[in-house]
């Protein structure tokens, strides 16, 4: 359980994708109550909180994260009713839940919408989203194609994802309230927090200057320098100072968590400023290549930034918008690649990938800080890289015009149990999507209580980085061979080989974990050691 009431500081949140996590009815698609059963599983983990990714009204065309009524369940994933006791079930538990908040764009089926379309240009209902007679610029959409659609009376909106995903026009001042209200209205309910959605994209400089390059956001950095007119305008920043004071008002702490793929991490931090959000995933982390010195600098560079403005660092290896790291780190260590993957393209090497991503997960759980987990990956799991693309559902895919096979292959619902139907992800015998024939070996039942399988290396990892308090530990550097990382928390020493022959442990230190097995008392290639004096 968080020891302090700034309880998030040094929390391991895991993400659940509601979708994907427990099928409770059987209909092949996740739901809240199927999550509220489970509960008891994640407080086994050793986590301290989750995050739930959108489970409000939705038509899913971008997996529920187009919202038509913020303040409702989609009855596929339950109803209101079950949203409270989920919330209730995970504080019994002392997990705290934090929910997802998708404030720069609504579903063109929300009400707001629907009203803007009924309504004639230049009417105060078009005035909450972004109408124009022309298309001012030309603006991508970051998933692919222009960015401005047109509707049946001539005028163009702007949608920087999804066609159904219109931007909202945040100098609205009814905008402004409605967020407010939302955000009281899950505080009420006892959330503890919101991860806030594309939170570097509510303000777009007032000019809505032209751009020309793709319009970049998931699964790759904007390029360092002036950011592009429709990210990381200053704009954004006065709208999280006036939530944070609605959450201020409310006891325990709530915390506000950036979604914000902004570099270099001077600009992130300015996110998690005090009187602004309290944490901003740290992306730069996860797209370091698998080498010690570019995870040293990164590392270094992400605890200066946090540590400048009084923030607590964080760090992610895995979401729903990128390829799971166990496949991710089967790849050649240099190679840029599109992502998603799909049959026909290079895959993985699945044994290499685990190696790695078990390495990573410890060198990861080793820092201090807090730690974002994604469903899944404490059971090592890869991503579906074979998918069939008639199954494929997210916009990216065919709005890429199938350049990009998009984010399904680390969607995919998750192995419960290795013989049952659907791996037990529910009572009926499908899920949404198809769960590859591999997955049996991956199931949770067949890892706990098994000596070295990934769950328990997470359990063990999760528990002694509470015991020992690592999270609200500081990073110490070793004097370590150039293809070695290794550092101290307080006095657990924390080693990671990328080199490819065996290195030794330092005199008379004692081993507590390892994410593969130690040769002859030395670290192979690819395997992070927890040591103490
Ligand atoms: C965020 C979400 C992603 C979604 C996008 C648009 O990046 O993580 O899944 O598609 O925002 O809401």
């Amino acid at each position: 359980m968080p020891s302090t009431d700034a309880w998030w500081r040094d929390a391991v949140i895991y993400q659940i994708y509601p979708r994907s996590f427990a099928d409770g009815n059987g209909d092949g698609m996740g739901d809240l109550p199927g999550i509220t059963a489970r509960l008891p599983r994640l407080r086994e983990l050793g986590i301290d909180a989750v995050w739930l990714s959108p489970f409000y009204v939705s038509p899913q065309h971008d997996a529920g994260y187009d919202v038509a009524d913020y303040r409702d369940v989609d009855p596929r994933f339950g109803t209101l009713g079950d949203a409270d006791k989920l919330i209730t079930e995970a504080h019994d538990l002392g997990l705290k839940v934090i929910v997802d908040l998708v404030p720069n764009h609504t579903s063109s089926e929300h009400a707001w919408f629907r009203a803007a379309l009924a309504a004639p240009p230049g009417s105060p209902e078009r005035d909450r989203y972004i109408f124009r007679d022309e298309p001012p610029n030309s603006w991508q959409s970051v998933f692919g194609g222009p960015a401005w659609q047109q509707v049946e009376d001539g005028q163009w909106y702007l949608h920087l994802f999804d066609v159904s995903q219109p931007d909202l026009n945040w100098d609205h001042p009814e905008v402004r309230a409605e967020f407010l209200d939302i955000l009281r209205f899950w505080l009420d309910r006892g959330v503890d927090g919101f991860r806030v959605d594309v939170a570097h994209g509510l303000v777009k400089d007032a000019e809505l200057t032209d751009w020309t390059q793709p319009s970049v956001v998931l699964g790759g950095l904007e390029p360092a320098g002036t950011p592009p007119p429709m990210w990381d305008q200053e704009g954004v920043h006065e709208i999280y100072r006036q939530w944070r004071s609605v959450l201020d008002g409310y006891s325990p702490p709530r915390i506000l968590v950036a979604e914000a793929w902004v570099q270099p991490e001077e600009r992130l931090a300015r996110y998690v400023r005090p009187d602004e959000m309290h944490q901003a995933f740290n992306f730069p982390y996860l797209e370091a290549p698998w080498t010690p010195a570019e995870l040293r600098e990164v590392i270094d560079s992400s605890l200066a930034a946090t540590g400048a403005v009084g923030a607590t660092t964080t760090w992610v290896l895995s979401n729903h918008d990128v390829v799971r790291h166990a496949s991710r780190l089967g790849f050649p260590v240099t190679e840029k690649r599109k992502p998603g993957i799909g049959i026909g393209d290079p895959q993985p090497d699945t044994g290499l990938g685990l190696r790695r991503a078990r390495a990573a997960s410890l060198l990861m759980l080793g820092l201090p800080g807090s730690a974002y987990l994604y469903q899944g990956e404490e059971l090592g799991l890869p991503e579906h890289t074979t998918l069939a693309d008639e199954v494929r559902q997210d916009p990216a895919w065919e709005r890429s015009g199938h350049a990009e096979r998009g984010r399904d292959g680390c969607r995919v619902p998750i192995p419960w149990e290795a013989d049952a139907p659907s791996y037990g992800f529910g009572p009926g015998d499908h899920s949404w999507l198809p769960q590859p024939a591999v997955w049996a070996e991956y199931a949770l039942d067949r890892q706990v209580d098994v000596p070295g399988s990934t769950y328990e290396l997470y359990r063990s990892a999760l528990r002694l980085r509470r015991e020992r308090g690592l999270g609200a530990g500081s990073l110490a550097w070793t004097g370590s061979a150039e293809s070695v990382l290794a550092f101290r928390n307080g006095d657990l020493l924390v080693l990671t080989n990328f080199g490819p022959e065996p290195v030794a442990l330092p005199d008379g230190v004692r081993v507590l974990l390892s994410s593969e097995p130690l040769d002859d008392g030395r670290v192979p290639t690819d395997v992070t050691v927890w040591a103490v004096p």
